[in-house]
């Protein structure tokens, strides 16, 4: 709980994105204060009434005269995804990588840091904290490189964040490069879906409960890493889901599945530090409001903008954006 003689201020970096816009949305139901400071990576305008810094996580020289201003950071951005990360290692590393480690040794504060359940890349047993990882994606590693750096940090806590699903707030960018996202999409728009074997798990949690389970991290003593989901699910099992939810014909096909990750993660050590209160979504939620904004044509899966690795290789194809600071 974050009592009101701590006076808390906090800084979203990367919070003009899909994650951040459910997590400014609590900060502001909250009354927390907070700046977002962002790159825009995906937009060219940020609409949403709170305090916004446009600026590079890579532009050190910006970071440290603004970062003594706040008790609190929600480090957020990076190159997310596998397919994203894979465009050009070297732009991985320096925004996924080298940030943080410069994060650790000028920041004094407490750190909240998003990192993901793909480190543990590929197993059949349910997977806590403790449990082998197995990063199987340029991406993983780059997540699994910063939660060793940021062990050096006397006051951070870690999230390995299952896939996200669902609407985040009114301003941000839907990702549509999401399995619930996209399958749902799908379903509406071809009436049709076919999945690949289906066994392989994976542990799912909306965006506005990745959201709740940030904001509750700030006022809690937890540190270290945490497993943040609230459902684990067999792919088949999420496809028959969204078939039954979207009138849509399900299938099992030959054709090979290139992503070899299946993972099922256990959330024990999160629920005991209370750090799961509040969170209230399931998966049907997040499919219903996917099909239903695909039925108002709300988002077009043809536009490169929500999926993070078209997106990123039309700008750097471009050489815009991206690589300049
Ligand atoms: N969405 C998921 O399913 C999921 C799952 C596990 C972990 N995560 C982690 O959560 C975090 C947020 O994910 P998201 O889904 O909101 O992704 P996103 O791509 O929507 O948001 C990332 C944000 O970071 C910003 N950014 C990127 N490079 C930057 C730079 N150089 N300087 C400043 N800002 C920059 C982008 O403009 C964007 O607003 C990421 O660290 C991701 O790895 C996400």
């Amino acid at each position: 709980m974050i009592r009101n003689s701590q006076k808390i201020n906090v800084l979203v970096v990367g919070g003009a994105g899909y994650i951040g816009g459910a997590i400014t949305d609590v900060l502001l139901a909250k009354k927390i204060s907070f700046s977002v400071y962002d790159k825009l990576v995906y937009e060219h305008q940020y609409m949403k009434p709170v305090d916004f810094i446009y600026g590079d996580i890579r532009d050190y020289k910006r970071l440290k005269s603004i970062l003594p201003k706040y008790t609190h950071i929600i480090w957020l951005a990076a190159i997310v995804g596998d397919p994203g990360c894979q465009i050009d290692e070297w732009m991985t590393r320096a925004v996924n990588v080298e940030p943080v480690k410069w994060l650790v040794k000028n920041y004094k504060g407490r750190i909240l840091f998003a990192s993901t359940c793909s480190v543990y890349g590929k197993s059949v047993s349910m997977l806590d904290e403790l449990s082998p990882t197995q990063p199987l994606s340029l991406y993983a590693k780059s997540k699994l490189e910063v939660e060793s750096v940021l062990a050096k940090h006397p006051n951070v806590l870690i999230y390995r964040v299952g896939t996200a699903y669902g609407v985040s707030d009114h301003h941000s960018r839907i990702r549509l490069d999401l399995a619930v996202n996209l399958l749902s999409f799908k379903a509406v728009n071809e009436g049709k879906l076919t999945y690949f074997g289906g066994t392989q798990w994976r542990p799912f949690i909306h965006v506005k409960d990745i959201a709740r389970a940030f904001v509750n991290g700030l006022g809690s003593s937890a540190k270290g890493i945490y497993n943040l989901t609230t459902e684990n699910s067999q792919i088949k099992d999420l496809a028959k889901k969204i078939g039954k939810l979207t009138n849509c014909k399900v299938e099992a096909t030959e054709q090979p599945f290139q992503d070899e990750r299946n993972y099922h993660v256990d959330t024990d050590k999160a629920k005991k530090a209370g750090l799961l209160k509040g969170l209230k979504y399931n998966l049907g939620h997040g499919i219903k409001e996917m099909a239903t904004l695909a039925s108002l044509n709300r988002a077009s899966s043809e536009e490169p903008v929500h999926f993070n690795e078209k997106h990123l290789a039309g700008l750097m194809k471009d050489n815009k954006k991206i690589w300049k600071k």
